[in-house]
C-alpha cells in the first residue's frame, strides 16, 4: 500500500478501437493505480484526428467520459465543447509530460521526439513513428523514456522479454516468427485446401483484415513489426534490409478493393498449388518474418507441421528469441497478437511503467 500519489500528466493521441478502450481503462484502474504504485495517469490532453482537448489541471471526468461515448459512437471529439486545434499540440509539451501516441497517423514521429527532447516521455502502439529511416527515428530506440511494447504483437511482452535479455548482458542472433493473425489465419485455410479468395473475403467479414485487405497481404505490417525487432535487438537496419513477398501481385496493385475482391479468385490455384507442392505429412507453409544483424526475410517459409509454427492454427502470434543465452532453445512468447483490450491494456502498462520511472 503506497500512501503519496505522484502525478503524471499525460496527453492522449487517438480515440479509436484502442484509444477508445484505454480512455476507459485508464479510469477505471485509477484507484488501483494510486494503492498499488502511488501514481495518478492525470489524462491533460485527448486528441484525433478533428483536434485536441486540453486542461493543464487535468479534464474533468464529464467531459472523459463524454468523450468515451463519442469514442463509442466513432464519432470525432469536436462534436465536444472547447476543442483546440491539433496544432496547439507541440507548445503543450513539457517536462514530465507524457504524449501518448494510438494513432494511425504517419505523422507523429516528431511530436513523440519533442515530448521526450522536453523531459518528457513518448508511448505508443502506433508503428509508423519507429518504422521510418533510422537516422530519423533512433531517438526513440535509444532514450530511456519511450515505450512501444504493443507495436509487436499487441499486449504480449514481446519488447521488455527483448530489452530485459540485452539488459542482463545477452546478445541477440536471431528473431523468427508469425507476427500476423490475419495471415496465420490465411494459411491454416489454406492448409486445409481452403481457395485463397474464399480466405480473404472471410478473413475481411471476420474484421481480421484491413478494409483493404491488400494492407495485411501485402506483408508490409509484418515487415515494420520485424524492424522494430531489429532495431530493439540493436540492428540499425532500414526497411530496404527486409525482402518482403507479399501474397498478391504487383500487377493487382491498382485495382480499387472491390476489383480486387472480384478477381482474387485468379489467384486461387497459384496459392493452392504452393501449399499442395509445400505441404506433406511433416511440412506447410507460414508467413514468417526472420531477422538478424544484416537483415531479413518476410514472406511464405516452409515449417514442419510439429514445429509450434507449423501448430499455429488461428490468428494468434509467435515470436522466438535466438540468444547467446537461449541458444539451445529460442525464448518463446505466443498468444493473441491484436484487439483493442488486451492492446490498450498493453498501451496502460507502458504508461504506468514509464511514469514509475519519470517520477
Ligand atoms: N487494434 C489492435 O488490435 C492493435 C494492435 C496493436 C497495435 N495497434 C495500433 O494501434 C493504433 C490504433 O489502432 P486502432 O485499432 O485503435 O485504430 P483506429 O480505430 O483506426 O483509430 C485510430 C485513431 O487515430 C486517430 N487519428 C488518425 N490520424 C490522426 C492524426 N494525424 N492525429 C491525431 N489522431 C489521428 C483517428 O481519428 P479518426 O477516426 O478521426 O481518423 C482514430 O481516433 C494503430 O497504429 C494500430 O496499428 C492496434
Amino acid at each position: 500500500m503506497v500512501t503519496d500519489t505522484r502525478v503524471i500528466p499525460v496527453i492522449l493521441l487517438g480515440t479509436g478501437n484502442v484509444g477508445g478502450t484505454l480512455l476507459r481503462l485508464i479510469q477505471e484502474t485509477r484507484a488501483t493505480a494510486a494503492r498499488r504504485k502511488g501514481l495518478e495517469l492525470r489524462l491533460i490532453g485527448l486528441g484525433d484526428i478533428s483536434g485536441l482537448l486540453y486542461d493543464p489541471a487535468g479534464l474533468p471526468d464529464d467531459l472523459l467520459q463524454a468523450a468515451q461515448r463519442a469514442a463509442e459512437q466513432r464519432q470525432t471529439l469536436d462534436v465536444l465543447p472547447g476543442i483546440r486545434p491539433l496544432e496547439d499540440l507541440p507548445g503543450l509539451l513539457d517536462t514530465g509530460v507524457v504524449l501518448a501516441d494510438v494513432t494511425a497517423a504517419k505523422s507523429t514521429g516528431g511530436l513523440l521526439q519533442s515530448a521526450v527532447a522536453a523531459g518528457g516521455g513518448a508511448v505508443m502502439a502506433n508503428k509508423n513513428p519507429l518504422t521510418g529511416l533510422w537516422q530519423d527515428t533512433r531517438l526513440l530506440f535509444e532514450r530511456p523514456q519511450v515505450r512501444y511494447e504493443c507495436t509487436v504483437g499487441a499486449g504480449l511482452p514481446v519488447i521488455r522479454s527483448l530489452k530485459h535479455l540485452l539488459d542482463t548482458g545477452d546478445q541477440a542472433v536471431q528473431i523468427e516468427g508469425c507476427l500476423s493473425g490475419t495471415l496465420g489465419y490465411l494459411c491454416a485455410g489454406l492448409e486445409q485446401g481452403t481457395p485463397y479468395s474464399q480466405m480473404v473475403a472471410q478473413a475481411r467479414s471476420l474484421g481480421y483484415t484491413e478494409p483493404d485487405p491488400r494492407d495485411d497481404l501485402s506483408g508490409h505490417d509484418v515487415a515494420r513489426k520485424a524492424l522494430i525487432l531489429a532495431r530493439t535487438a540493436g540492428w540499425p537496419l532500414e526497411m530496404s534490409d527486409l525482402v518482403v513477398e507479399p501474397l498478391y501481385p504487383t500487377a493487382m496493385a491498382g485495382l480499387s478493393v472491390d476489383e480486387f475482391l472480384a478477381a482474387a479468385h485468379q489467384l486461387d490455384d497459384e496459392y493452392a498449388s504452393r501449399f499442395n507442392d509445400a505441404g506433406s505429412e511433416e511440412n506447410t507453409l507460414r508467413y514468417v518474418a526472420q531477422v538478424g544483424p544484416e537483415g531479413g526475410t518476410v514472406g511464405l517459409a516452409p515449417v514442419a507441421k510439429a514445429s509450434p509454427l507449423g501448430a499455429l492454427h488461428g490468428p494468434a502470434n509467435y515470436i522466438a528469441f535466438h540468444t547467446r543465452y537461449y541458444s539451445d532453445l529460442p525464448l518463446v512468447i505466443s498468444g493473441p497478437g491484436a484487439g483493442p483490450l488486451v492492446t490498450a491494456a498493453g498501451v496502460l502498462d507502458d504508461l504506468l511503467d514509464l511514469a514509475s520511472d519519470l517520477a
